[in-house]
């Protein structure tokens, strides 16, 4: 199995056959990362995201990926950090398990995640970088065809803190294994 990859950048730009958009549940766009998709795809994204009837927290919806390199965009509402016992936890892995099933559904290859909910959302970053390897490793385990998964980092910060955790996750991974 390969490990999930960390890269610095920016999502608009990645040419794989998915991105994830950490949107909200209305769907319509928003700041963040959602603006910049949205602003990158061009207004098609917003009339099809119309169409969709919004989504509920953790779950995933998907849709063309319009003017951006990629096919698709699955778009996922991340959980409001609220202290962390408001089920803020499973609901964010369910997110990642969300989009990785339908992505695979959809054919997909590569995935490229944000990291949900650690921007306007508030979730802790340590915390938020725990879930996101463990459910994507977990996912990767049972899915060989999916060929690459990445966490695209905005900042050099959250890239440092993803990194510690990627170090204890695969410590007995060599490439390739
Ligand atoms: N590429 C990759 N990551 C990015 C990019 C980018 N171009 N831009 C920002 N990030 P956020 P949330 C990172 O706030 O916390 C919107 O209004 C950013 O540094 O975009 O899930 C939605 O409509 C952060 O680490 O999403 C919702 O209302 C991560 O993306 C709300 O914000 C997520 O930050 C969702 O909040």
């Amino acid at each position: 199995m390969l490990p999930v990859s960390l890269i610095l950048g920016d999502i608009t730009q990645s040419c794989v056959d998915a991105i994830v958009n950490a949107a909200n549940t209305s769907l319509l766009g928003g700041a963040g990362v959602d603006g910049a998709i949205h602003r990158a795809a061009g207004p098609a994204l917003l009339a099809q995201c119309r169409l969709l009837g919004g989504c509920e927290t953790g779950q995933a919806k998907i849709t063309d990926g319009y003017d951006l390199p990629c096919r698709y965009v699955i778009h996922t509402p991340g959980p409001i950090w609220r202290g962390g016992s408001h089920g803020e936890a499973a609901l964010l892995a369910s997110c990642y398990r969300s989009c990785l099933t339908l992505a695979a559904e959809h054919g997909c290859r590569s995935v490229d995640f944000p990291s949900i909910s650690t921007g306007i959302y508030g979730y802790p970053l340590r915390e938020a970088a725990h879930i996101a390897l463990l459910t994507i490793t977990q996912f990767l385990y049972s899915h060989p065809e999916m060929e690459q998964v990445r966490m695209v980092l905005h900042t050099p910060e959250a890239l440092r803190v993803y990194q510690v955790d990627w170090n204890m996750f695969y410590q007995d991974v060599k490439p390739h294994d």
